[in-house]
């Protein structure tokens, strides 16, 4: 079946079953592989890219579901890596394996387009579906303080 979804501003017609998971369409069939797969249960938030501007966990999120809609995943969330989120997250090394990295950024940049001066508790909120096995917790509130303008 054609699915016509478009990915960063570019427009994809995919030739996939319905019920694939907006993930694998997103890594195995356009070839963008910065959303990254963890649990495949909506658990981990690792695969998390916004759809129409809101985050979604794309790998229980069908493809048909995305039809005509826009998707935006890491590589797409700036041009040159400059959005404030991704400024901070290099100011403070917010990284350690890295692993669940883009998905965490897509959730605090939802979270800030939404919400562009969250408190500590709204950012502890919003983030906390998103899980990072290397504990780096801390360092992502602490930029994402520091990316809605914050002192941290
Ligand atoms: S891989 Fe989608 S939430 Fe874990
Ligand atoms: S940085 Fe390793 S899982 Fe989050």
């Amino acid at each position: 079946m054609a699915i016509e979804i478009t990915i960063n501003d570019t427009t994809h017609t995919l030739d996939v079953e319905p019920d694939m998971p907006l993930l694998w369409a997103i890594r195995d069939v356009a070839g963008l592989t910065g959303t990254k797969f963890g649990c495949g249960k909506a658990l981990c938030g690792a695969c998390t890219v916004h759809v129409d501007g809101q985050p979604v966990r794309s790998c229980s999120y069908p493809v048909s579901a995305a039809a005509g809609r826009n998707v935006t995943t890491i590589e797409g969330l700036s041009a040159d890596g400059d959005h404030p989120v991704q400024v901070a997250w290099r100011a403070l090394n917010v990284p350690q394996c890295g692993y669940c990295q883009s998905g965490q950024i897509m959730t605090a940049a939802a979270l800030l387009e939404r919400n562009p001066a969250p408190t500590r508790a709204e950012i502890d909120a919003a983030m906390s579906g998103n899980i990072c096995r290397c504990g780096t917790y801390t360092r992502i509130r602490a930029a994402i303080e520091r990316a809605a303008g914050g002192d941290s």
